[in-house]
């Protein structure tokens, strides 16, 4: 579109028609200010923010008290890291651009912005509250929050409430159901089962038991067809054979129990909500079908309420060795994941992976699925000297496994800082792997990492009322301090009576 000044002709139109007016609202026109909105809109947003900041400055030092307790998460190379919640004044849509046009302003750079029912909503204001995590020159945080106390009311800049929604109650996790596209049938043209119709509509009648299903309810149960249970034959029997030299005794102790009281055989597909039975008499991890391969936030967050979101379905029939997605079939669920999360030890790390996620930034949950990467799905343990497979993505794939103990690729001791920065292999097999000491040894160093993680709160698991607690006040770290003190009088007791 072309501006007054973008052509002589226009150029020419424009004075004439300036001179045409009165003195003050030539002026007005004529000035640096709006000749330079008229040249950029980029300069424009610059110059407003020069303009605010200065015309704020004043209101910014009467408010230096209110200012004060503006909250910066983070302050990096002259950037702050604000985390606004704020009511818009006014029930106009056009006051939501008024907010937005003060970030604009002040060139900040939002990174989430989400809107929630207003907890008091009020009349003369919108009902719904405002939360805007964004990054802004440190210089700019007192004006900006006065400006946008201008447009909106209640403006917090808090600690206290989180910055990435997750789930406090187990059954919060049916809204936990992002998935990712990568590796669909119907979408990835690599994929075996693409140009099979009949199995993309197979898995999209089991895919359709995920959708559906809803925390608390009983997992339906799949009738599998004779040729996937050929597929699951071939794969259970040519793991089995390598298992007793490659697996983890804790694998082999829950195989053999999954194999006599959970319906595991070569000629039975077993049934997800039998194993999410016997895995919450073991260890209190359960089961929940899951349609395909979900965002890692959401992945992980299920974790945190020991929770393993499962894929009912099985891979194509004409790769039985291999699946394309990460590790998500029936097969590598039920072979890889769940032997281990029926050992108590695993069960707890898993969990402390997914309390970790919570809350936790972007960069943070992509470092965290890292992690799960080179552990959950692909780590080594040592037993007796000598090295056995752990991940779920080496138990449940032959080639890999057999690759992963032999001298090919490089085996590195379990650092959880280096594992959480190497970069991944999911159309090859891995060239690095890491080896734990231990379970209990990679679930300190786990904590440790964990611990580092810039949260403004912690959090911990009841699991009476499965839920996710807050630890953002000494009242509540007191509570739960009191909780540890009635659980070591118990102990304390238990000695006592052995002794
Ligand atoms: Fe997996």
């Amino acid at each position: 579109m072309p501006t007054p000044n973008s052509s002589t002709s226009s150029a020419k139109g424009f004075r004439r028609a300036v001179s045409e007016l009165d003195s003050k609202q030539a002026e007005a026109i004529m000035s640096p200010r709006f000749i330079g909105r008229r040249q950029s809109l980029i300069e424009d947003a610059r110059k407003e923010r020069e303009a605010a900041a200065a015309a704020a400055a004043a209101a910014a030092a009467t408010e230096a008290a209110e200012s004060s307790e503006t909250i910066v998460f983070e302050e990096k190379d002259g950037k702050a890291m604000l985390n606004l919640f704020f009511i818009l004044k006014g029930a106009k849509t056009s006051s939501l651009s008024h907010a937005l046009k003060v970030f604009e302003t002040f060139e900040a750079k939002i990174h989430h912005l989400e809107t929630r029912p207003s907890r008091k909503p009020r009349a003369g204001t919108t009902e719904l509250e405002y939360f805007i995590r964004c990054e802004v020159h440190s210089s700019d945080v007192s004006t900006l929050m006065s400006s946008i106390k201008r447009v909106s009311e209640e403006v917090r800049s808090t600690k206290e409430d989180k910055f990435y929604w997750f789930p406090r109650k187990i059954s919060e996790l049916d809204k936990c159901h992002h998935l990712v596209t990568k590796f669909d049938p119907d979408l990835d043209l690599d994929h075996p089962g693409f140009s099979d119709q009949a199995y993309r509509q197979r898995r999209k009648m089991i895919a359709e038991i995920a959708f559906h299903y809803k925390y608390g309810e009983p997992i339906p149960r799949v009738e599998y067809r004779a040729e996937e249970i050929a597929t699951w034959r071939e794969v259970y029997s040519t793991l089995k054979s390598l298992y007793p030299t490659h697996a983890c005794k804790e694998h082999l102790e829950a195989f053999y129990l999954l194999e006599r009281s959970c319906g595991y055989s070569e000629n039975n597909i077993p049934q997800l909500e039998d194993v999410s039975c016997f895995l919450k008499e073991r260890t209190g991890f359960q089961l929940r079908p899951v349609a395909g391969l979900l965002s890692a936030r959401d992945f992980l967050s299920s974790l945190a309420f020991r929770v393993f979101q499962c894929t009912q379905y099985i891979r194509h029939a004409s790769s039985p060795m291999h699946s394309p997605e990460p590790g998500r079939d029936c097969c590598h669920e039920l072979l890889g994941h769940v032997p281990m999360l029926a050992d108590k030890t695993f069960a707890q790390f898993s969990q402390d992976i997914g309390l970790a996620s919570l809350g936790a930034t972007e960069e943070e949950i992509e470092k965290l699925a890292t992690l799960y990467w080179f552990t959950v799905e692909f780590g080594l343990c040592k037993q007796n000297g000598i090295i056995k497979a752990y991940g779920a993505g080496l138990l449940s794939s032959y080639g890999e496994l057999i690759h992963s103990l032999s001298d090919e690729p490089e085996v590195r001791n379990f650092d959880p800082d280096a594992a959480a920065m190497q970069p991944y292999q999911d159309q090859n097999y891995q060239p690095v792997y890491f080896v734990s000491e231990s379970f209990n040894d990679a679930k300190d160093k786990l904590r440790s990492y964990a611990a580092r993680i810039k949260r403004p709160f912690s959090v911990k698991y009841d699991p009476y009322t499965h839920s996710i607690d807050l630890l953002d006040s000494s009242q509540k770290i007191h509570h739960s301090l009191e909780n540890v003190r009635d659980e070591l009088h118990s102990l304390i007791d238990a000695l006592n009576v052995i002794s």
